[in-house]
């Protein structure tokens, strides 16, 4: 059996829970690796529709294990919610969610935080989610975060929160950011009822699946958002807080590289963005909302409109270096159904040259000057198909264009939000991977 990884090739929301949900019928375990609940991975089945937060997609499917990665930061408030909502759409999810003991814990303050960053005047705004993943990670690195493991021991964990707490509200206060609201006793108390409803769940998550795997059993690990956002990779400092990329596979779950057989990337037909920073192939016009609108961009976490643009290949280059995608899954196929021209974005020039290389700073990604070439539309409804013959020529054209712009095979397609709405193509490397 296979070990493979999925993740997002361009900046979060390409479909991975959909494509997740799709695939995971063929693995045993589904594992999230990092990230928080700034994720929202949508996957529709039949009527019901379902957006994950922190709960791998693979829950969905009956008898699938699920874990938490010890990569994640996990609001438990946000995680309870969660689980209590699948509980009651009838998703059984006691004695399938493992919560690594690792991971760690994000509180109120984390929120309040991030007010230091976000709109006050003289720092970049990132645009983030909100969440308080950044100050999360930010108490991780520097060795200071409480973690699952520490929850779940009162006293140790009631030591550890009052001194992170009061260094919060002295730095707060001082910055004047502090949150009144902020009942800092009354939040113990609640993650110490928090503590006792997740404690069946929690265990060594790294032993558990390096278990399974010596077991012959397949694990599916599920990225968070998308490679453009990794806090090394990405459009730093318009990125996330965690490593989103395939290494992260590694370091957030505790499976060797070693143990794994290959990387799937996702990405739409075209590309998105939430919040701020470079975008070389935005479509600031009439066809960019046109897109939007087709595609339903609207944020699963905020609600916010999603800034929309064109194919990008250089950048899809670039994130197929990073994570040594064997196959990609082209998603959203059909919003661009009623298009007459399709421009892909080839090349990028910056000075009158063409560069080689994804630049590093924001200065030189808002520079350059995306080269495009327009591929003819199909102009007619591909919407829910689900064989690769039935995809009118000129859909198979893009699909051929993106192929060999990226150096990648598209493996898969979606045509649409639903399970059965994707093409497997055979012969394909992703047919390989999951079978
Ligand atoms: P994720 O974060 O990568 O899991 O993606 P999101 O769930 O945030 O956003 C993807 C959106 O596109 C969701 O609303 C999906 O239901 C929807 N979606 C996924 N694949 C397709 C597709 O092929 N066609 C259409 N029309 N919608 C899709
Ligand atoms: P999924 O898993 C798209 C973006 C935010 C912001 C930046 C930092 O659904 O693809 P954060 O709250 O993480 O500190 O915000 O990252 N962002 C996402 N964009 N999809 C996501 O997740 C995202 N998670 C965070 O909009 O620009
Ligand atoms: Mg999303």
């Amino acid at each position: 059996m296979r070990n493979v990884i999925i993740l997002g090739s361009q900046w979060g929301d390409e479909g991975k829970g959909k494509v997740v949900d799709l695939l995971s019928e063929r693995f045993d375990i589904v594992a999230r690796y990092q990230g928080g609940h700034n994720a929202g991975h949508t996957v529709f089945i039949g009527e019901k529709k379902f957006v994950l937060k922190l709960i791998p997609s693979g829950i969905l499917r009956p008898g699938k294990l699920a874990v938490i990665g010890n990569g994640l930061v996990i609001d438990p408030a946000a995680l309870l919610v969660e689980i209590d909502a699948l509980e009651s759409a009838g998703v059984p999810v006691a004695r399938r969610l493992f919560i690594g003991n690792r991971a760690h814990v994000l509180f109120p303050a984390h929120r309040m935080m991030e007010k230091m960053s976000e709109g006050r005047p003289g720092r970049v705004s990132i645009g983030t989610t909100s969440r308080g993943i950044g100050p999360c990670y930010e108490d991780k690195i520097a060795r200071r975060g409480v973690r699952i493991a520490d929850l779940l021991n009162t006293a140790v964990f009631r030591a550890q929160y009052d001194s992170v707490m009061q260094e919060k509200v002295a730095i707060a206060k001082a910055l004047g950011i502090y949150d009144e609201e902020l009942d800092l006793p009354r939040i113990r108390d609640q993650y110490e009822a928090f503590a006792e409803r997740i404690r069946p769940m929690v265990c060594d998550t790294a032993a558990l699946l390096n278990r399974a795997i010596r077991d012959g059993k397949a694990v599916l690990f599920e990225g968070a958002q998308g490679t453009m956002l990794d806090i090394d990779h990405g459009t730093y400092p318009f990125v996330t807080s965690s490593s989103a990329s395939a290494g992260g596979a590694c370091t957030g779950t505790g499976v060797p590289p070693t143990r794994i057989d290959g990387v799937i990337g996702v990405s739409k037909a075209y590309i998105t963005r939430v919040g701020g920073g470079p975008f070389p192939t935005e479509a600031l016009d009439a066809v960019g909302d046109r897109i939007r609108q087709r595609g339903n961009e609207f944020g699963a976490v905020t609600g916010r409109p999603r800034r929309c643009g064109w194919f990008d290949a250089p950048l899809l280059r670039y994130t197929a270096e990073i994570n040594g995608f064997d196959s990609m899954v082209v998603t959203k196929l059909d919003v661009l159904d009623d298009l007459d021209q399709i421009p892909v974005c080839v090349a990028y020039r910056r000075c009158g040259r063409e560069l080689t290389e994804m630049p590093s700073t924001v200065a030189e990604i808002e520079t350059v000057e995306p080269v495009y070439e327009s591929v003819p539309g199909w102009q007619t409804s591909t919407f829910g198909i689900d064989t690769y013959d039935q995809l009118p020529s000129k859909a198979k054209d893009y699909l051929a264009f993106l192929e060999s712009h990226m150096g990648v095979e598209v493996g898969c397609i979606s045509t649409g939000p639903e399970r059965n709405q994707t093409i497997v193509r055979q012969g394909s490397r992703l047919e390989n991977l999951i079978s």
